[in-house]
């Protein structure tokens, strides 16, 4: 059979939208392996070969699904899903990341940047209060943290395991529960004196734990629903879940002790007891096993980075498990007993963590060549040499207090008192910098930067590259954790380690603004296929039209309808002006006009959907 001008070769490299643009059939097969919603009308734009990677299905099984869907297209329509259209479980992650987003660029890194911005100008780390700067931690670790960890979460979990999520409707409670949660502690906590202000931020903890204990129920029961057994990158997402929301019941702990009437002496020793532990729960517990777990299960397909094996996936995950452990129980031990040979097993657990934490990582051959040109790979490499950055540094922390900072000849004065007491601030605040914004944050930047315009049916090898952002935020974190340290050692270094907050948060609000933009183009686009009908009529307006159909747009300028190449006239004047109305002003015939409309349209004077194409069987080589 010769293949006509309308078949298209059906191969492990046909683009998704090629595909079901001519074979609406296809689209059941897709759904069924987590197409879902993803990528709009015509699906995201995925080669077939990359999308079975990503999805954890067989190229050759798909091929021939695809094949028996489309030469049997009443049968599988029959059997498509509801859910071939958007539906809430589908677009949820939207409003998840651009919350997130909303977040970081207020109570958390601009917030941030203006601590450190006033203990940049006071020259020291004491000078700003801890309740602000826990504000600070909690929204950067809940609202951005979190709400982007749900946001894909929600999305990208049932679809890993070929279902659909179950209750999106709680789901979507759960997002206002965070929002409120995160928005309401940010104004509590710095104004706990206030009446009635440390009781909203306790009730914003509420919230949180609710809506963490919720969205662990909606991801268990989505995985028992599924029917596939558990994989070992489960494991690590469901230690990941746990420590979620052990650390929400712990930070609201803290966050009661911490604002109840006490002396400053007494405010000092739950901090110095209690701090460090939560951070290791929200940092290496939550966030970092969080995205180890997304990392082998999804780095291989979609980045090229090479699979770790089995046996070292799982004795990292028990080696990291005991270090988070170790390193948070014996701190507290130690402290609380005043017995610091507690040092030495807290020290063996931070050394297992890094340890297991960079083998692991290192699998992935972060040197080697990508496979594809991908904007996301850099984030996701360098992301990883950050984490390996901030382990080294934490095991490192003792020779730096112990050895470095007491044998240096010159100090500055914060650097005297940190030699002193046997501890730096700047050093432990780098260190944890290093693993906040460098790993966790570049790993959101850059999973987003792929998965969003990919959601959206938008190709991201079209798009900016983001060296901007990356450039800005790297060099922004770099000069932190350096000049942090170097505060220590020269006052004239915090002017430096202020400036650095600025670079991080602009990177970020570009990267910002850029998403958000890709995600409502997005949206547009679902609205606009649910909408448009079937037929142009007279009385449609001419505006709406090429919003409907932009392959409109040449032939009403080619008639002279030049106001609608501006695109604030499309959407004002032109949305009011029918096609009879701009026929006559143009002294064009109506009908004629309304059929080359419809042809521009559908391929069809009357405004039918095409005919099938020819489509030719054969053609389904799995080449
Ligand atoms: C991007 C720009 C950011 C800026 C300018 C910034 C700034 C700061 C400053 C000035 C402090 C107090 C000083 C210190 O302890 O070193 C701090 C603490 C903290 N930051 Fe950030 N930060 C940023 C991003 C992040 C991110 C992305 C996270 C989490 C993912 C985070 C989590 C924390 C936490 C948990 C603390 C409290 C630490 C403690 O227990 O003392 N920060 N940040």
């Amino acid at each position: 059979m010769n293949p006509s001008a309308n078949s298209i070769q059906i191969n492990r490299d046909t683009m998704l939208p090629d595909v079901l643009r001519h074979f609406p059939a296809a689209r059941q097969v897709f759904d069924r392996y987590g197409l879902r919603g993803c990528g709009g009308p015509y699906g995201p734009a995925e080669s077939i070969g990359y999308f079975a990677s990503a999805h954890g299905v067989d190229a050759e099984r798909l091929l021939v699904e695809l094949n028996q869907a489309i030469a049997n297209p009443a049968n599988a329509e029959q059997m498509a899903p509801a859910h071939a259209t958007e539906v809430l479980a589908d677009s949820i992650y939207r409003r998840f990341f651009k919350a997130g987003v909303v977040v970081i660029l207020t109570a958390g890194a601009a917030w941030g940047a203006l601590l450190l911005l006033r203990i940049a100008s006071n020259q020291a780390f004491t000078s700003v209060s801890i309740h602000d700067i826990n504000a600070h931690g909690h929204a950067q670790i809940f609202g951005w943290v979190g709400l982007f960890v749900m946001g894909f979460a929600y999305q990208a979990f049932p679809r890993m395991r070929h279902t659909n999520l179950w209750r999106p409707d709680l789901a979507n409670l759960t997002f206002y529960l965070m929002v409120f949660g995160v928005f309401a502690r940010a104004i509590g906590e710095p104004l706990f004196e206030r009446p009635m202000f440390r009781e909203l931020a306790a009730i914003a903890g509420l919230a949180e734990i609710t809506a963490i204990g919720l969205f662990i129920a909606i991801l268990l029961r989505t995985f028992h629903l599924s029917g596939k057994p558990y994989q070992r990158h489960d494991a690590y997402i469901l230690a990941a879940l746990s420590f979620f929301f052990v650390q929400a019941v712990y930070d609201l702990g803290l966050l009661w002790a911490t604002t109840a009437d006490q002396s400053k002496a007494e405010l000092l020793r739950i901090i110095s007891t209690y701090q460090a532990p939560l951070r290791d729960l929200q940092i290496h517990g939550f966030a970092m096993l969080m995205i180890l777990g997304v990392g082998v299960r999804m780095f291989p397909p979609l980045f090229g980075l090479a699979a770790p094996g089995r046996k070292l996936v799982r004795n990292s995950l028990i080696v990291i498990l005991a270090g988070v452990v170790g390193e948070a129980a014996f701190f507290v031990i130690m402290r609380r007993s005043g017995d610091h040979r507690w040092a030495i097993p807290m020290y063996i657990s931070m050394l297992l963590l890094a340890g297991a934490s960079i083998a692991l990582t290192l699998r992935w051959g972060l040197f080697a060549r990508p496979t594809e040109r991908d904007r996301s790979s850099k984030f996701v490499r360098t992301a990883v040499a950050w984490l390996h950055t901030s382990m080294l540094m934490l095991v490192l922390a003792p020779v730096y207090m112990r050895v470095i900072l007491p044998g240096m000849a010159e100090l500055s004065i914060s650097g005297h008192e940190s030699a002193t007491i046997g501890f730096s601030h700047a050093y432990y605040g780098a260190a944890r910098h290093a693993i906040t914004v460098g790993f966790i944050s570049l790993m959101i930047l850059g999973m987003a930067a792929k998965v969003v315009p990919t959601l959206n049916g938008i190709d991201p090898r079209r798009l900016s590259s983001l060296w901007l952002p990356f450039a800005l935020v790297n060099i922004g974190c770099a000069m932190r954790v350096v000049f942090q340290i170097g505060t220590d050692f020269r006052d004239g270094a915090f002017a430096f380690a202020g400036v650095s907050g600025l670079l991080e948060v602009t990177g970020i609000a570009i990267w910002g603004v850029h998403l958000w933009r890709i995600m409502n183009q997005g949206l547009l686009a679902e609205k606009t296929a649910e909408v448009r009908p079937n037929r142009i009529t007279a009385d449609d307006k001419i505006g709406q039209i090429v919003e409907w159909f932009p392959s409109t747009l040449p032939l009403l300028l080619s008639k002279g309808f030049t106001p609608l190449a501006n695109p604030v006239l499309r959407k004002t004047m032109a949305r009011v002006v029918s096609v009879r109305a701009a026929a006559s002003h143009q002294n064009l015939d109506v009908e004629q006009l309304l059929s080359e409309l419809n042809m521009a349209a559908y391929g069809d004077a009357h405004g039918r959907p095409p005919a099938r194409p020819n489509v030719s069987l054969p053609v389904l080589n799995h080449g």
